[in-house]
């Protein structure tokens, strides 16, 4: 018999400039974050033009993508490296959909509809897949000095 047991997974999470304007904000929701997630890594950042370009680069040619690279370079944001089990979709959920008015009407309960603006200021980024994951926060950690394996993140491992 084989022992099945919650995957453990390290995500990505972005809470993006128009959030970072409000710290009361941020505090509210670093602090619910914190009751559903382990924080394995924090970080304060402001992006260049080409950084915020390649981190979007999927979206390269899109209608929005110089309203989202202007918004994601207008000021500074914060990453987090959420770990727990299912961290992908479970902060995918826990964040919303894209459109923050559709969210308020489909689950009201999501970050995006309590905090989002609008489509391209919505708040918050979660990577979309444990690939995605991977890439994304070597993107935004890949040179932090702490010993990483991100695939690896279970306190009961080994
Ligand atoms: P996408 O990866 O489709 O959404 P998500 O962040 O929910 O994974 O798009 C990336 C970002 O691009 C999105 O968070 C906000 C912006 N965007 C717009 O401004 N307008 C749009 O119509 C879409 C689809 C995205
Ligand atoms: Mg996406």
């Amino acid at each position: 018999l084989r022992r099945v047991r919650a995957q453990w997974e390290t995500t990505l999470a972005l809470l993006k400039p128009d959030l970072l304007a409000d710290a009361a904000r941020v505090r509210a929701v670093e602090q619910e974050i914190g009751q559903q997630f382990r924080v394995q890594e924090r970080r304060q950042i402001a992006w260049t033009r080409a950084q915020a370009e390649a981190f979007y680069a999927e979206h390269q040619g899109r209608p929005f993508f110089g309203r989202l690279v202007g918004y994601m370079t207008s000021g500074p944001f914060v990453a987090l490296a959420l770990a727990g089990p299912q961290a992908v979709s479970q902060w995918r959920k826990t964040m919303g959909g894209t459109r923050p008015v559709q969210m308020r009407v489909r689950n009201p309960a999501s970050l995006r509809a309590r905090f989002g603006l609008t489509d391209t200021r919505n708040s918050f980024h979660g990577s979309d897949s444990a690939e995605t994951a991977r890439r994304e926060l070597a993107f935004l950690f890949g040179d932090s000095k702490l010993d990483r394996n991100w695939e690896h993140t279970s306190p009961q491992a080994g």
